[in-house]
């Protein structure tokens, strides 16, 4: 059947989806939370029909990558709501186009009302490019929220990625074998700021994914599933850790260095081994 309105495109569709499944998991208050999806040809030819007859002026992000010229992105508005997603995309969500010199948007469709891109979209666009880089073009979703797990974690625990990777590994079995190079930790720092972005995408050379301090997450991932698959593990992991810290009774087992390495043959990974004692 043919696509009728831009909300069918399939892209879109699964945006939508993820910004739904985001604010029933509790992860995005008010306006917490972004979302941006790098389009593939066949995405950006499907909602083409749909773009509007003249696309709005370009605006210079302050950040700049040779290998996002030209590109399409799906992105959440900036101070729009993600439980308002699903009821209105046009007016929530939007398109934007990349100029061929990497370093503007313009909106080629929704952002309705003067909404612009998410305040985090340099953050975002930075480490599309590291992402898109290192996996050599097959990530295409950056995903931010505030769970609480995760952000109560930052306060007890020191902000470094070894004790966060270990943590996480340890709470839930199947951690290792999602994120076997462990996950960054960034320092509090001001949102939305080029300090964030930049920190975040030297993080995410090396992980799929960062902590920010008092914040939340930040994660990257090839699909909607594979990334919203990630914050939730990695939340759903924190959550067990401070249940156990909640009980006040001490660990008296937990999965050890030597249960971890177990995994590896089964699972075909190399868990990161700067966080094995
Ligand atoms: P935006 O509303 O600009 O996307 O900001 C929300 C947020 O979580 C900032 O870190
Ligand atoms: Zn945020």
């Amino acid at each position: 059947m043919a696509i009728g309105r831009m909300e069918e495109v399939p892209a879109v569709e699964g945006f939508i989806r993820l910004c739904t499944d985001g604010w029933e998991q509790g992860w995005h208050e008010r306006n917490g939370g972004n979302l941006t999806y790098r389009m593939k040809k066949e995405d950006v030819d499907a909602a083409r029909p749909f773009f509007d007859e003249t696309p709005r002026p370009w605006v210079n992000m302050g950040v700049q990558a040779d290998n996002l010229a030209g590109e399409y992105f799906i992105t959440t508005g900036s101070g729009r709501f993600m439980r308002n997603v699903q009821l209105d995309a046009a007016a929530n969500i939007g398109i934007v186009e990349i100029n061929d010199k990497g370093d503007s948007w313009r909106i080629v469709w929704g952002l309705g009302n003067g909404a612009r891109p998410t305040s985090e979209f340099p953050s975002h666009f930075m480490n599309h490019s590291v992402r898109k880089e290192v996996t050599g073009g097959a990530n295409r979703v950056i995903y931010h929220c505030h769970p609480a797990n995760i952000i109560a974690l930052t306060f007890i625990l020191p902000l470094d990625d070894k004790t966060f990777s270990r943590v996480l590994w340890q709470s839930m079995t199947e951690c290792p074998v999602i994120f076997p190079e462990g996950v960054g930790v960034v320092p509090w720092m001001v949102p939305g700021g080029p300090e964030i972005a930049q920190a975040t995408s030297r993080l995410m050379k090396k992980y799929q994914a960062a902590v920010w301090a008092h914040h939340g997450i930040f994660v990257s991932g090839p699909d909607f599933d594979t990334a919203f698959g990630l914050a939730h593990t990695i939340e759903k992991s924190a959550e067990i850790y401070v249940k156990i810290l909640s009980t006040g009774r001490p660990i008296l087992q937990t999965i050890t260095d030597e249960d971890l390495l177990a995994i590896e043959p089964s699972f075909h990974i190399t868990l990161n081994r700067e966080f094995l004692n």
